[in-house]
Protein backbone atom coordinates (compact mmCIF):
# COMPACT_ATOMS: atom_id res chain seq x y z
CA UNK A 1 0.00 0.00 0.00
CA UNK A 2 1.26 3.64 -0.71
CA UNK A 3 1.69 5.32 2.16
CA UNK A 4 1.05 9.06 2.66
CA UNK A 5 5.01 10.02 3.82
CA UNK A 6 5.27 10.47 0.19
CA UNK A 7 3.78 13.84 0.02
CA UNK A 8 3.63 15.30 3.16
CA UNK A 9 6.06 16.65 6.06
CA UNK A 10 6.81 19.13 3.17
CA UNK A 11 9.42 22.23 4.07
CA UNK A 12 8.78 25.61 3.15
CA UNK A 13 11.36 24.80 0.38
CA UNK A 14 9.54 21.67 -0.90
CA UNK A 15 6.09 23.04 -1.13
CA UNK A 16 7.35 25.90 -2.60
CA UNK A 17 8.97 23.40 -4.87
CA UNK A 18 5.72 21.79 -5.55
CA UNK A 19 4.35 25.11 -6.71
CA UNK A 20 7.10 25.88 -9.10
CA UNK A 21 6.75 21.84 -10.46
CA UNK A 22 5.22 21.58 -13.94
CA UNK A 23 2.35 19.96 -13.01
CA UNK A 24 1.67 16.01 -13.10
CA UNK A 25 5.39 15.61 -11.60
CA UNK A 26 4.54 17.51 -8.57
CA UNK A 27 4.02 15.22 -4.98
CA UNK A 28 0.97 13.31 -5.38
CA UNK A 29 1.30 13.43 -8.99
CA UNK A 30 4.31 11.69 -9.66
CA UNK A 31 3.82 9.43 -6.92
CA UNK A 32 -0.40 7.99 -5.83
CA UNK A 33 -1.96 9.37 -3.00
CA UNK A 34 -4.27 6.41 -1.26
CA UNK A 35 -7.20 5.30 -2.45
CA UNK A 36 -9.02 3.58 0.00
CA UNK A 37 -7.88 5.50 3.74
CA UNK A 38 -8.02 8.99 4.07
CA UNK A 39 -4.99 10.86 3.59
CA UNK A 40 -3.09 12.28 6.95
CA UNK A 41 -2.20 15.53 5.10
CA UNK A 42 -3.51 18.19 2.58
CA UNK A 43 -2.76 18.29 -0.66
CA UNK A 44 -2.33 21.09 -3.24
CA UNK A 45 -5.51 22.19 -4.47
CA UNK A 46 -4.10 21.95 -8.28
CA UNK A 47 -2.83 18.24 -7.53
CA UNK A 48 -6.47 17.16 -5.75
CA UNK A 49 -8.57 18.39 -8.27
CA UNK A 50 -6.07 16.80 -11.48
CA UNK A 51 -6.38 13.57 -9.58
CA UNK A 52 -10.07 13.54 -9.41
CA UNK A 53 -10.28 14.87 -12.94
CA UNK A 54 -8.44 12.25 -14.47
CA UNK A 55 -10.05 9.75 -13.22
CA UNK A 56 -13.51 10.96 -13.92
CA UNK A 57 -11.65 11.17 -17.53
CA UNK A 58 -12.15 7.49 -17.47
CA UNK A 59 -15.73 7.69 -16.86
CA UNK A 60 -18.10 7.29 -20.48
CA UNK A 61 -18.81 10.69 -22.50
CA UNK A 62 -21.71 11.72 -21.00
CA UNK A 63 -23.15 12.85 -24.59
CA UNK A 64 -22.34 9.35 -25.99
CA UNK A 65 -24.17 7.55 -23.34
CA UNK A 66 -27.17 6.39 -25.11
CA UNK A 67 -27.98 4.16 -22.11
CA UNK A 68 -29.33 7.08 -19.78
CA UNK A 69 -32.64 9.18 -19.98
CA UNK A 70 -31.12 12.07 -18.08
CA UNK A 71 -29.92 15.08 -19.28
CA UNK A 72 -26.35 15.09 -20.61
CA UNK A 73 -26.64 18.50 -22.26
CA UNK A 74 -27.92 22.64 -20.98
CA UNK A 75 -26.93 25.47 -22.48
CA UNK A 76 -24.65 28.47 -21.36
CA UNK A 77 -27.24 30.36 -18.91
CA UNK A 78 -28.04 27.02 -17.15
CA UNK A 79 -24.33 26.76 -16.04
CA UNK A 80 -24.63 30.07 -15.03
CA UNK A 81 -27.61 29.24 -12.68
CA UNK A 82 -26.47 26.15 -11.67
CA UNK A 83 -22.99 27.92 -10.41
CA UNK A 84 -24.78 30.32 -8.75
CA UNK A 85 -27.22 28.34 -7.15
CA UNK A 86 -24.83 25.65 -6.53
CA UNK A 87 -25.56 26.13 -2.95
CA UNK A 88 -28.70 26.32 -1.81
CA UNK A 89 -30.53 23.65 0.22
CA UNK A 90 -34.04 22.96 -1.36
CA UNK A 91 -35.30 22.23 2.28
CA UNK A 92 -34.05 26.00 3.81
CA UNK A 93 -37.50 26.87 2.40
CA UNK A 94 -37.70 30.10 5.27
CA UNK A 95 -34.08 30.63 3.90
CA UNK A 96 -34.37 30.31 0.68
CA UNK A 97 -37.94 31.92 0.33
CA UNK A 98 -37.87 32.59 -3.61
CA UNK A 99 -36.47 29.13 -4.41
CA UNK A 100 -39.76 27.92 -2.76
CA UNK A 101 -42.25 30.06 -4.27
CA UNK A 102 -40.44 28.94 -8.06
CA UNK A 103 -40.81 25.22 -6.80
CA UNK A 104 -44.44 25.79 -6.17
CA UNK A 105 -44.59 27.49 -9.57
CA UNK A 106 -42.99 25.15 -10.93
CA UNK A 107 -45.60 21.73 -10.09
CA UNK A 108 -48.43 24.20 -10.79
CA UNK A 109 -47.31 24.40 -14.07
CA UNK A 110 -47.20 20.67 -14.74
CA UNK A 111 -50.44 20.07 -12.81
CA UNK A 112 -51.67 22.24 -15.93
CA UNK A 113 -49.89 20.77 -18.08
CA UNK A 114 -51.41 17.21 -17.30
CA UNK A 115 -54.70 18.90 -16.98
CA UNK A 116 -55.40 18.66 -13.25
CA UNK A 117 -59.37 20.24 -12.93
CA UNK A 118 -57.93 22.95 -10.94
CA UNK A 119 -54.08 23.57 -11.06
CA UNK A 120 -54.17 26.27 -8.50
CA UNK A 121 -55.72 23.93 -6.10
CA UNK A 122 -53.68 21.02 -6.97
CA UNK A 123 -50.29 19.94 -4.53
CA UNK A 124 -47.16 18.45 -5.65
CA UNK A 125 -43.47 18.74 -4.66
CA UNK A 126 -40.10 18.61 -5.87
CA UNK A 127 -38.20 15.42 -5.23
CA UNK A 128 -34.44 14.04 -5.95
CA UNK A 129 -36.02 12.15 -8.87
CA UNK A 130 -38.70 9.68 -10.32
CA UNK A 131 -37.69 7.49 -7.82
CA UNK A 132 -38.35 9.73 -4.54
CA UNK A 133 -41.50 10.67 -6.47
CA UNK A 134 -42.67 7.24 -7.47
CA UNK A 135 -42.26 6.42 -3.72
CA UNK A 136 -44.05 9.43 -2.13
CA UNK A 137 -47.01 8.66 -4.48
CA UNK A 138 -47.12 5.09 -3.32
CA UNK A 139 -47.26 6.34 0.41
CA UNK A 140 -50.21 8.25 -0.65
CA UNK A 141 -52.10 5.56 -2.25
CA UNK A 142 -51.39 3.10 0.25
CA UNK A 143 -52.05 5.72 3.74
CA UNK A 144 -55.23 6.74 1.11
CA UNK A 145 -56.33 2.95 0.93
CA UNK A 146 -55.62 2.27 4.97
CA UNK A 147 -57.93 5.52 5.58
CA UNK A 148 -60.52 4.08 3.95
CA UNK A 149 -60.04 0.60 5.26
CA UNK A 150 -59.95 1.56 8.86
CA UNK A 151 -63.53 3.92 8.10
CA UNK A 152 -64.73 1.06 6.89
CA UNK A 153 -63.92 -1.15 9.60
CA UNK A 154 -61.72 -3.72 7.38
CA UNK A 155 -57.81 -4.69 7.78
CA UNK A 156 -55.25 -2.66 6.45
CA UNK A 157 -52.30 -5.04 6.89
CA UNK A 158 -51.73 -6.94 3.57
CA UNK A 159 -51.81 -3.66 0.74
CA UNK A 160 -50.93 -4.78 -2.66
CA UNK A 161 -49.80 -2.88 -5.74
CA UNK A 162 -50.77 -3.86 -9.15
CA UNK A 163 -47.92 -2.80 -12.27
CA UNK A 164 -46.46 -4.78 -14.95
CA UNK A 165 -43.62 -7.32 -14.59
CA UNK A 166 -41.44 -4.35 -16.70
CA UNK A 167 -41.85 -1.47 -13.92
CA UNK A 168 -39.00 0.29 -13.20
CA UNK A 169 -36.30 -0.65 -10.02
CA UNK A 170 -38.13 1.97 -7.94
CA UNK A 171 -41.51 0.46 -7.82
CA UNK A 172 -39.90 -2.92 -6.25
CA UNK A 173 -38.09 -0.94 -3.77
CA UNK A 174 -41.50 1.30 -3.02
CA UNK A 175 -43.07 -2.13 -2.32
CA UNK A 176 -40.43 -3.83 -0.79
CA UNK A 177 -39.19 -0.51 1.94
CA UNK A 178 -43.09 -0.15 2.48
CA UNK A 179 -44.05 -3.29 3.00
CA UNK A 180 -46.54 -3.72 0.15
CA UNK A 181 -46.98 -6.63 -1.72
CA UNK A 182 -46.18 -6.29 -5.41
CA UNK A 183 -48.34 -7.64 -7.91
CA UNK A 184 -46.46 -8.12 -11.20
CA UNK A 185 -48.90 -8.44 -14.58
CA UNK A 186 -46.26 -10.00 -16.90
CA UNK A 187 -45.68 -8.79 -20.36
CA UNK A 188 -45.68 -11.15 -22.88
CA UNK A 189 -45.52 -11.04 -27.01
CA UNK A 190 -49.32 -10.64 -27.54
CA UNK A 191 -49.27 -8.29 -24.38
CA UNK A 192 -46.22 -5.67 -24.18
CA UNK A 193 -47.55 -3.27 -21.68
CA UNK A 194 -49.62 -3.40 -19.10
CA UNK A 195 -52.70 -2.97 -21.21
CA UNK A 196 -55.87 -4.15 -18.73
CA UNK A 197 -56.38 -7.30 -19.88
CA UNK A 198 -56.71 -10.21 -17.30
CA UNK A 199 -56.45 -7.04 -14.87
CA UNK A 200 -59.06 -8.18 -12.73
CA UNK A 201 -57.25 -11.43 -11.72
CA UNK A 202 -54.99 -9.50 -10.23
CA UNK A 203 -56.97 -6.55 -8.51
CA UNK A 204 -58.79 -7.04 -4.99
CA UNK A 205 -60.22 -5.60 -2.04
CA UNK A 206 -56.45 -5.00 -1.03
CA UNK A 207 -55.30 -3.11 -3.82
CA UNK A 208 -53.79 0.70 -3.17
CA UNK A 209 -53.89 1.31 -6.29
CA UNK A 210 -52.46 0.43 -10.20
CA UNK A 211 -49.29 2.20 -11.96
CA UNK A 212 -49.82 2.87 -15.78
CA UNK A 213 -46.02 3.57 -17.38
CA UNK A 214 -45.41 6.32 -19.73
CA UNK A 215 -42.81 5.03 -21.27
CA UNK A 216 -41.52 1.92 -20.08
CA UNK A 217 -38.12 2.03 -19.03
CA UNK A 218 -37.26 -0.97 -21.18
CA UNK A 219 -38.75 0.00 -24.34
CA UNK A 220 -40.14 3.20 -23.57
CA UNK A 221 -43.48 2.44 -25.24
CA UNK A 222 -46.49 3.75 -23.93
CA UNK A 223 -48.81 1.71 -21.42
CA UNK A 224 -52.61 2.62 -22.72
CA UNK A 225 -54.09 4.45 -19.61
CA UNK A 226 -57.56 5.39 -20.99
CA UNK A 227 -57.90 1.13 -21.62
CA UNK A 228 -56.50 0.57 -17.82
CA UNK A 229 -59.18 2.95 -16.67
CA UNK A 230 -61.90 1.71 -18.57
CA UNK A 231 -60.40 -2.34 -16.91
CA UNK A 232 -61.14 -0.40 -13.82
CA UNK A 233 -64.11 1.01 -14.12
CA UNK A 234 -65.47 -2.62 -15.52
CA UNK A 235 -64.08 -4.30 -12.02
CA UNK A 236 -65.83 -1.21 -10.27
CA UNK A 237 -69.18 -2.40 -11.89
CA UNK A 238 -68.39 -5.97 -11.12
CA UNK A 239 -67.44 -5.87 -8.03
CA UNK A 240 -67.88 -2.65 -6.08
CA UNK A 241 -64.10 -1.81 -6.35
CA UNK A 242 -62.95 1.79 -6.68
CA UNK A 243 -59.23 1.64 -7.33
CA UNK A 244 -57.14 4.29 -8.48
CA UNK A 245 -54.04 4.36 -10.98
CA UNK A 246 -50.59 6.69 -10.85
CA UNK A 247 -49.43 7.39 -13.67
CA UNK A 248 -45.41 7.16 -13.96
CA UNK A 249 -44.53 9.62 -16.76
CA UNK A 250 -40.74 9.53 -15.53
CA UNK A 251 -40.11 9.95 -19.42
CA UNK A 252 -43.33 10.51 -20.92
CA UNK A 253 -44.86 12.90 -18.76
CA UNK A 254 -42.36 15.96 -20.13
CA UNK A 255 -43.13 14.16 -23.81
CA UNK A 256 -46.58 13.17 -24.44
CA UNK A 257 -48.18 16.73 -23.32
CA UNK A 258 -46.09 17.98 -26.66
CA UNK A 259 -46.00 15.46 -28.82
CA UNK A 260 -49.07 13.81 -28.27
CA UNK A 261 -51.01 16.00 -26.70
CA UNK A 262 -54.48 14.63 -27.64
CA UNK A 263 -53.48 11.43 -26.26
CA UNK A 264 -55.38 10.99 -22.93
CA UNK A 265 -52.89 9.61 -20.18
CA UNK A 266 -53.48 12.43 -17.73
CA UNK A 267 -55.63 14.13 -15.08
CA UNK A 268 -58.32 13.98 -18.51
CA UNK A 269 -58.45 10.42 -16.88
CA UNK A 270 -60.43 10.10 -14.40
CA UNK A 271 -59.09 8.09 -12.39
CA UNK A 272 -55.60 8.99 -12.81
CA UNK A 273 -54.85 10.39 -9.04
CA UNK A 274 -51.12 10.87 -9.13
CA UNK A 275 -48.54 11.18 -11.89
CA UNK A 276 -44.29 11.93 -11.60
CA UNK A 277 -42.02 12.90 -14.25
CA UNK A 278 -38.29 13.55 -13.84
CA UNK A 279 -37.01 16.82 -14.45
CA UNK A 280 -34.02 15.29 -14.93
CA UNK A 281 -35.17 13.60 -17.78
CA UNK A 282 -37.07 14.90 -20.85
CA UNK A 283 -37.61 17.93 -18.23
CA UNK A 284 -33.96 18.80 -19.61
CA UNK A 285 -32.29 19.31 -16.73
CA UNK A 286 -28.91 18.25 -15.21
CA UNK A 287 -29.55 14.96 -12.48
CA UNK A 288 -30.92 15.81 -9.58
CA UNK A 289 -34.92 16.60 -9.71
CA UNK A 290 -38.24 14.47 -9.91
CA UNK A 291 -41.88 15.88 -9.51
CA UNK A 292 -44.92 14.70 -8.39
CA UNK A 293 -48.32 15.96 -8.59
CA UNK A 294 -51.59 14.84 -7.17
CA UNK A 295 -55.10 15.55 -9.25
CA UNK A 296 -56.39 17.28 -5.93
CA UNK A 297 -55.41 17.88 -2.06
CA UNK A 298 -57.75 15.07 -0.98
CA UNK A 299 -54.96 12.01 -2.84
CA UNK A 300 -52.31 13.22 -0.61
CA UNK A 301 -53.66 12.62 3.07
CA UNK A 302 -52.76 15.21 5.94
CA UNK A 303 -50.86 12.83 8.15
CA UNK A 304 -48.13 12.35 5.78
CA UNK A 305 -47.48 16.10 5.44
CA UNK A 306 -44.80 16.81 8.56
CA UNK A 307 -44.01 20.52 10.05
CA UNK A 308 -40.88 21.08 11.24
CA UNK A 309 -40.09 24.14 12.78
CA UNK A 310 -36.46 23.96 13.28
CA UNK A 311 -35.45 26.42 10.14
CA UNK A 312 -37.47 28.73 11.33
CA UNK A 313 -41.43 28.93 10.36
CA UNK A 314 -43.41 25.93 10.58
CA UNK A 315 -42.73 24.38 7.06
CA UNK A 316 -44.55 21.38 5.84
CA UNK A 317 -42.71 18.37 4.14
CA UNK A 318 -43.64 15.42 2.51
CA UNK A 319 -40.60 14.61 1.52
CA UNK A 320 -38.18 10.87 2.23
CA UNK A 321 -34.91 13.27 2.22
CA UNK A 322 -34.50 15.98 3.82
CA UNK A 323 -31.41 18.35 2.46
CA UNK A 324 -31.21 18.17 -1.26
CA UNK A 325 -30.03 20.50 -3.59
CA UNK A 326 -31.72 23.99 -4.77
CA UNK A 327 -30.23 24.43 -8.03
CA UNK A 328 -32.01 21.70 -9.90
CA UNK A 329 -35.34 23.84 -8.97
CA UNK A 330 -33.90 27.11 -10.02
CA UNK A 331 -32.74 25.06 -13.60
CA UNK A 332 -36.07 23.58 -14.43
CA UNK A 333 -38.00 27.04 -13.95
CA UNK A 334 -35.35 28.84 -16.14
CA UNK A 335 -36.30 25.81 -18.53
CA UNK A 336 -39.96 26.30 -18.32
CA UNK A 337 -39.74 29.79 -19.01
CA UNK A 338 -36.83 30.00 -21.34
CA UNK A 339 -38.63 27.13 -23.62
CA UNK A 340 -42.33 27.30 -23.03
CA UNK A 341 -44.74 25.04 -24.58
CA UNK A 342 -43.67 25.52 -28.14
CA UNK A 343 -39.69 25.78 -27.62
CA UNK A 344 -40.36 21.94 -25.18
CA UNK A 345 -42.60 20.64 -28.29
CA UNK A 346 -39.86 21.50 -30.83
CA UNK A 347 -37.16 19.48 -28.50
CA UNK A 348 -39.01 16.89 -27.74
CA UNK A 349 -40.38 16.42 -31.57
CA UNK A 350 -36.58 16.58 -32.65
CA UNK A 351 -36.08 13.76 -30.57
CA UNK A 352 -38.67 11.88 -32.01
CA UNK A 353 -37.46 12.84 -34.99
CA UNK A 354 -34.01 11.27 -35.19
CA UNK A 355 -35.48 7.94 -32.54
CA UNK A 356 -37.94 7.26 -35.41
CA UNK A 357 -35.00 7.40 -38.29
CA UNK A 358 -32.91 5.58 -36.62
CA UNK A 359 -34.92 2.86 -35.54
CA UNK A 360 -36.01 3.22 -39.08
CA UNK A 361 -32.44 2.06 -40.22
CA UNK A 362 -31.83 -0.11 -37.64
CA UNK A 363 -34.53 -2.18 -38.61
CA UNK A 364 -33.52 -2.58 -42.09
CA UNK A 365 -29.85 -4.39 -41.13
CA UNK A 366 -29.72 -7.87 -41.86
CA UNK A 367 -29.50 -9.01 -37.98
CA UNK A 368 -31.95 -6.84 -35.95
CA UNK A 369 -36.15 -7.02 -35.07
CA UNK A 370 -36.96 -4.07 -33.42
CA UNK A 371 -38.98 -4.01 -30.27
CA UNK A 372 -41.20 -0.80 -31.16
CA UNK A 373 -39.87 2.51 -33.66
CA UNK A 374 -39.22 5.54 -30.88
CA UNK A 375 -42.43 7.45 -31.74
CA UNK A 376 -44.30 7.07 -28.27
CA UNK A 377 -41.25 8.45 -26.08
CA UNK A 378 -38.05 8.78 -28.21
CA UNK A 379 -36.39 5.50 -26.91
CA UNK A 380 -36.84 2.20 -29.13
CA UNK A 381 -35.08 -0.98 -28.91
CA UNK A 382 -34.25 -4.13 -30.91
CA UNK A 383 -33.67 -7.61 -30.81
CA UNK A 384 -31.38 -10.24 -32.74
CA UNK A 385 -33.24 -12.21 -35.21
CA UNK A 386 -33.76 -15.50 -34.90
CA UNK A 387 -31.53 -17.98 -36.45
CA UNK A 388 -29.21 -14.49 -37.69
CA UNK A 389 -26.46 -16.17 -35.91
CA UNK A 390 -24.91 -18.14 -33.04
CA UNK A 391 -21.64 -16.50 -32.89
CA UNK A 392 -22.33 -13.70 -31.47
CA UNK A 393 -25.03 -11.47 -29.68
CA UNK A 394 -26.32 -8.25 -28.41
CA UNK A 395 -23.69 -8.07 -25.34
CA UNK A 396 -20.70 -8.79 -27.78
CA UNK A 397 -21.60 -5.71 -29.91
CA UNK A 398 -22.35 -3.50 -26.59
CA UNK A 399 -18.53 -3.93 -25.86
CA UNK A 400 -17.84 -3.11 -29.41
CA UNK A 401 -19.75 0.13 -29.60
CA UNK A 402 -18.30 0.54 -26.33
CA UNK A 403 -14.41 0.69 -28.06
CA UNK A 404 -15.90 4.03 -30.19
CA UNK A 405 -17.22 5.55 -27.09
CA UNK A 406 -21.18 4.57 -27.72
CA UNK A 407 -22.82 2.85 -24.30
CA UNK A 408 -25.46 1.58 -25.67
CA UNK A 409 -26.61 -1.15 -23.20
CA UNK A 410 -27.95 -5.08 -23.94
CA UNK A 411 -30.15 -6.65 -21.40
CA UNK A 412 -32.79 -9.28 -20.84
CA UNK A 413 -36.50 -8.06 -20.93
CA UNK A 414 -38.29 -8.95 -17.81
CA UNK A 415 -39.63 -11.74 -16.32
CA UNK A 416 -41.07 -14.33 -18.56
CA UNK A 417 -39.76 -12.87 -21.56
CA UNK A 418 -36.43 -13.31 -19.71
CA UNK A 419 -34.79 -15.23 -22.67
CA UNK A 420 -35.26 -12.14 -24.96
CA UNK A 421 -32.30 -10.33 -25.02
CA UNK A 422 -32.64 -6.49 -26.65
CA UNK A 423 -30.49 -3.28 -26.87
CA UNK A 424 -32.01 0.32 -26.74
CA UNK A 425 -31.06 3.69 -27.57
CA UNK A 426 -32.48 6.73 -25.08
CA UNK A 427 -32.43 10.01 -27.92
CA UNK A 428 -32.11 12.59 -25.65
CA UNK A 429 -31.66 16.59 -26.72
CA UNK A 430 -28.79 16.82 -27.88
CA UNK A 431 -28.16 13.29 -30.19
CA UNK A 432 -28.68 15.76 -33.55
CA UNK A 433 -29.00 13.41 -36.91
CA UNK A 434 -25.32 14.25 -36.88
CA UNK A 435 -24.60 12.16 -34.40
CA UNK A 436 -27.10 9.81 -35.36
CA UNK A 437 -25.96 9.03 -38.14
CA UNK A 438 -22.45 8.95 -36.87
CA UNK A 439 -24.01 5.92 -34.31
CA UNK A 440 -25.31 3.95 -37.28
CA UNK A 441 -21.87 3.98 -39.12
CA UNK A 442 -20.02 2.95 -36.36
CA UNK A 443 -23.17 0.50 -35.72
CA UNK A 444 -22.85 -1.40 -39.25
CA UNK A 445 -19.51 -1.24 -39.05
CA UNK A 446 -19.39 -3.12 -35.69
CA UNK A 447 -22.01 -5.72 -37.14
CA UNK A 448 -19.55 -6.28 -40.06
CA UNK A 449 -16.35 -6.46 -37.79
CA UNK A 450 -18.62 -9.65 -35.93
CA UNK A 451 -20.00 -11.39 -38.68
CA UNK A 452 -16.38 -11.25 -40.26
CA UNK A 453 -14.63 -12.25 -37.24
CA UNK A 454 -17.60 -15.09 -36.90
CA UNK A 455 -17.21 -15.86 -40.80
CA UNK A 456 -16.50 -19.32 -42.35
CA UNK A 457 -13.04 -20.02 -42.94
CA UNK A 458 -10.16 -18.77 -40.03
CA UNK A 459 -7.99 -18.16 -42.82
CA UNK A 460 -10.47 -15.33 -44.26
CA UNK A 461 -10.87 -13.48 -41.22
CA UNK A 462 -10.21 -9.97 -41.39
CA UNK A 463 -7.50 -9.40 -39.15
CA UNK A 464 -8.99 -7.10 -35.94
CA UNK A 465 -8.11 -3.27 -36.63
CA UNK A 466 -8.06 -3.96 -40.24
CA UNK A 467 -11.40 -4.18 -40.53
CA UNK A 468 -12.47 -0.34 -41.62
C1 LIG B 1 -40.54 4.57 -15.82
C2 LIG B 1 -39.52 5.02 -14.82
N1 LIG B 1 -39.89 5.23 -13.55
C3 LIG B 1 -39.01 5.67 -12.61
C4 LIG B 1 -37.69 5.87 -12.93
C5 LIG B 1 -36.75 6.33 -11.87
O1 LIG B 1 -36.40 7.66 -12.14
P1 LIG B 1 -35.19 8.44 -11.48
O2 LIG B 1 -33.97 7.92 -12.16
O3 LIG B 1 -35.51 9.86 -11.82
O4 LIG B 1 -35.20 8.17 -10.01
C6 LIG B 1 -37.25 5.65 -14.24
C7 LIG B 1 -35.83 5.84 -14.61
O5 LIG B 1 -35.37 5.43 -15.64
C8 LIG B 1 -38.19 5.22 -15.21
O6 LIG B 1 -37.82 4.99 -16.48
Amino acid sequence: MVTTSQHVERSDDEREDAELNPVFVRPGEATALPKFRMPADESLPETAFQIVRDEAMLDGNARLNLATFVGTWMDDYASRLYLDAADKNMIDKDEYPQTAAIETRCWTMLADLWHAPDPDHTIGTSTIGSSEACMLAGLALKRHWQHARKAAGKPSDAPNLVMSSAVQVCWEKFCNYFEVEPRFVPVSLDHKVLDGHDLASYVDENTIGVVAIMGVTYTGMYEPVEQLAAALDQIEADTGLDVKLHVDGASGGMIAPFVQPDLAWDFRVGRVVSINTSGHKYGLVYPGIGWVVWRTAEYLPDDLVLKVSYLGGEMPTFALNFSRPGAQVLLQYYLLLRLGRDGYRRVQEACRDVAVYLSGEIGKLAPFELWNDGSDIPVFAWRLRDGYTQNWNLYHLSDRLRMKGWLVPAYPMPADLADITVQRVVVRNGFSHDLADAFLADLKAEVDYLDALSGPMPSERQQPGFHH
